[in-house]
This record gives C-alpha cells, structure tokens and sequence, in this order.
C-alpha cells in the first residue's frame, strides 16, 4: 500500500443490527475527532468504512462486492478512497479480506474499534493493519465524547452472547457476554439527554443478560438500570432490545408495571414453535414455558406490543413442525416481528446437521408465515385506532408537510400538521395501515 494524504472525508456504512448502528455512529465520532467531517451525500468520500454484518446470507460476497464497486468508482474519479472493513465479517474473515481485498488498508474487528485512529495514522504511512482482538481494555472508555444526538439515541449496555444457539454465529464474532459497568452507563445516558435524547434504547445481544454495581455494591438487574435511567427529567422513553427468555427477570417484568417510562413494547425472540425444533437449535425453552412468559408479560402490563424474531427451514424441519410455528405465532398475536430463512453459518453446529430444507421449500414456509405475522400486525394496528397517546416526533414523512413519530407500542405513526423533530405530541390514532397509523394532533406536551 502507497503512503496517502491523511482523509479529509469519510462515510460510515452500517449493516444488520441496531448495535452496528451504534458502533457505527461511535466510529464517525472517532473519526469526527481527528478531525475529519462527513462527505455530502452523494459525494464520494476519502475514507469509507464498510461496517458489516454476518448473520445472514452471502454477507462476506456482499463486502466485497462493495469493495470491488468503490474501487471502481474511485479509477473512475482518480482517486482511490482508504477502505476500512469493521464489524462482524471484519471479525471472522479478517485475513482473508486482507489477502483478497488489497484495496482494504484496515480490518477492525467490533470490539477493538477504539483503536481504529491509530490505524488510520499507520495506513496514512503505507501499512495495512488488522486488530480483531477482543481486548479487556475498556474500548467504551476510550471512545470520544457523545456529540449532538438524534430524539431517539442507542445505548449498547452489553455486548456478546454465551448462548450458544446452533444456527448463530454472534458468540464467535461478538465474543462472550459482557455488560458495561452501571456508574458508566449512568453518565453516559445523562450526556446523551443533555444532548437532545428523549428516549434510549438500551442495547446488547442479550440486553437482559445485563448485570451490575451501584455505588453501595449492591448487584442489579437490566430493571435495576432501568428504574435508575428513569430518574433522568427529561428522558420521556426506555426501551431495550434483544432479549433472550432464559434472561427475563421477575424484576424486569415487575419492572413493565411499574415504570411508567419503560415503554409497552417486548422484543422476545422465540425462533420455532416445535420444541424437536427449539432443542436442536441450543434454544434451551420451549414453546409452552415461552408463552408462559408472556403471560407474565401481560399480567404486569395488559397492553404490551410483542414482537418476536422466527427461523424457517432449520435444518430438519418438518411440514409438522413448521405448522407449530404457526401455532405459536397464532398464539401470540404478534404486534411485529421478523422472520427469516435459515441461513447456514460457517462454523456453527448447524451448519453441519443432515437434512437441509430446501430453498424453494424456506420460500413458501417463509411466506406462510409472514401472511400469518402481516395479518397480526395489521388486527394490532386496527385495535390501535381510537386510542390517545404521547408521540416523540422522530423526522420528517416522504410527502411534503408529513411528520412521523413513534407510538408507545413502536408503531410508525404519521401526522399532516406542522412539527418539529424531537416534539413529543399528544395525538389520537385515527386510522390504520398494515405496517403505520395516521394521527390527529391533540396537544404538544414537551420539546
Ligand atoms: N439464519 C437465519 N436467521 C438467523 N438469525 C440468527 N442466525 C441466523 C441464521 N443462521 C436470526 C435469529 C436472530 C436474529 C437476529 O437473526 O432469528 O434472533
Ligand atoms: Fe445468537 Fe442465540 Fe446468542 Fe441470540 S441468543 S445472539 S440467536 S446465540
């Protein structure tokens, strides 16, 4: 690699989870500062860092065709942009992209992005550099400052995952279960307020897997954090996300009653709803002692919005089983949820298991499904109407003089009046759609 002028521009570009969204933005406040600003939209960018996900799918081909088009485009301008790769396929394949991507000068794996300033300076000499070591030093720590931040804002609070589920690759990539300490998650949460956030949206691969100390020693809960970040005046909003049912707490469902700040809204992933299923995949519930969660859920808090992440096609699954799923989703009355095609992972113990569910087979079991979780999401939406309730203003909608915000229950919900981002509004829920609401202005009640 040649010597280059220090970058005066960059572009993030964030794929998969809301944790790579917020590492994401810590890695522009890095980079913001040495001194270096975003590229206006739609110009090409000195440094681009290409922050990846390897959950799903031909992530790793995705990366480098990415790479392969920014080269391109760079001959074609005469002049090659630094090109940094982060996040999850950084993780697992950071020597191969380094042996095939000769265009990529840093390889920065998510827990040892803090040091991504100091290989921007050795790739400004000439020198590739790759760090996907997961370091015990605090790389929280060593992050710049918050900058000015968006009404909602991401909080990661712990990282990693001992799970172990069979089709999941987040336990290599993002390494075993950490938690933040709490004093840093205090300070942090009360800077991102000062800041402009309304609400915060705790995060980790398994946010209710969180433990800490208070001052006094004593050990919390993810509740624990919770009724502490809920004393900060001008946060209106907590949510967090994703939790794993092995981790519910009663305190956390005490907590949903209790909070009035902690929204109604339970992102529980189930996966399948056939326990042959659910043991092959290392889920260590079953279907019945998940929906018996959930009820506890709704007896703390009657009209909490569920939502849930589903599977087809594991390896193994039959019509039979597939069809539980559906039950399980029946069942529920899903307010939202995602599903998807089971994807083989490299090196994941399912990825070797015999008896593969064919492609067009995932198709039309991925489709039945959706119908099922569309039709729930739709009734959720349609039982909405009528109902006054607090919306936080997020941005602007597409058509000239719309404004979207977000429902207690993390429906979209879209206004014709003039606002502001940031507004929190008073509103009634007047018609819905399958996936949004329309509002009707009542009152504002706070910026
Ligand atoms: N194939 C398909 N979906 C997966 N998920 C995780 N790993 C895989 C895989 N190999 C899904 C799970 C998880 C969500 C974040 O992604 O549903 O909850
Ligand atoms: Fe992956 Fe399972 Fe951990 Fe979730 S709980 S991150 S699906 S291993």
């Amino acid at each position: 690699m040649k010597t280059t002028d220090s970058p005066r521009t960059y572009r993030v570009k964030s794929f998969g989870c809301q944790m790579n969204v917020y590492d994401g933005e810590r890695m522009a406040e890095l980079l913001e500062a040495k001194g270096i600003t975003p590229a206006p939209e739609g110009e090409a960018a000195d440094l681009v860092v290409l922050n990846t996900c390897h959950i799903r799918e031909k992530a790793t081909e995705k990366v480098y065709s990415d790479i392969g088009r920014l080269v391109k485009s760079g001959a074609e301008a005469g002049k090659e942009p630094m090109i940094a790769v982060a996040g999850c396929v950084a993780q697992a394949e950071g020597e191969e992209i380094m042996k095939r991507a000769p265009a990529v000068g840093m390889v920065v794996g998510p827990q040892a992005y803090h040091r991504l300033g100091d290989m921007l300076d050795r790739a400004v000499k000439g020198e590739r550099s790759t760090d996907t070591d997961m370091p015990e030093d605090a790389k929280f720590a060593a992050l710049p400052k918050r900058r000015k931040v968006s009404p909602t804002a991401f909080l990661t609070v712990q990282e990693g995952c001992d799970k172990f589920c069979t089709y999941c690759v987040v336990p290599y990539t993002r390494g075993a279960e950490i938690s933040r300490p709490y004093s840093e998650l205090v300070d942090e949460a009360a800077k991102l307020v000062d800041a402009g956030a309304r609400e915060i949206t705790l995060l980790g691969q398994n946010v209710n897997a969180w433990s800490g100390e208070d001052a006094k020693g004593h050990t919390l809960g993810l509740d624990g954090l919770i009724r502490e970040l809920a004393k900060l005046p001008d946060l209106k909003r907590i949510r967090y996300t994703t939790s794993h049912p092995n981790d519910v707490t009663e305190g956390l469902i005490a907590a949903h009653g209790e909070v009035e700040k902690l929204m109604p809204y339970l992102h529980l992933p189930v996966q399948s709803g056939s326990d042959r299923v659910l043991k092959a995949m290392n889920r260590s519930h079953t279907a019945e002692s998940y929906l018996k969660l959930l009820e506890r859920f709704r007896a703390a808090r009657p009209d909490i919005a569920l939502s849930g992440d589903f599977i087809v096609g594991f390896p193994g699954e039959t019509e039979a089983e597939f069809e539980e799923t559906l039950n399980i989703v029946d069942a529920v009355g899903y307010a939202q949820a995602f599903s998807f095609k089971y994807s083989p992972r490299p090196g994941t113990p399912a990825a070797g298991m015999e008896n593969h569910v064919a492609k067009e087979v995932m198709d039309e079991r991925l489709q039945r499904l959706q119908a099922h979780l569309g039709r729930d999401q739709y009734a959720f939406n349609k039982a909405s109407v009528g109902k006054t309730c607090d919306i936080l203003i997020e941005r602007r909608g597409r058509r000239p003089g719309q404004w979207l915000g977000k429902s207690p229950w993390l429906q979209s919900v879209f206004f014709d009046s003039e606002l502001q981002i940031g507004d929190t509004v008073r509103a009634e829920l007047v018609h819905a759609g399958p996936s949004s609401l329309q509002g009707r202005l009542l009152e504002q009640v706070a910026a």
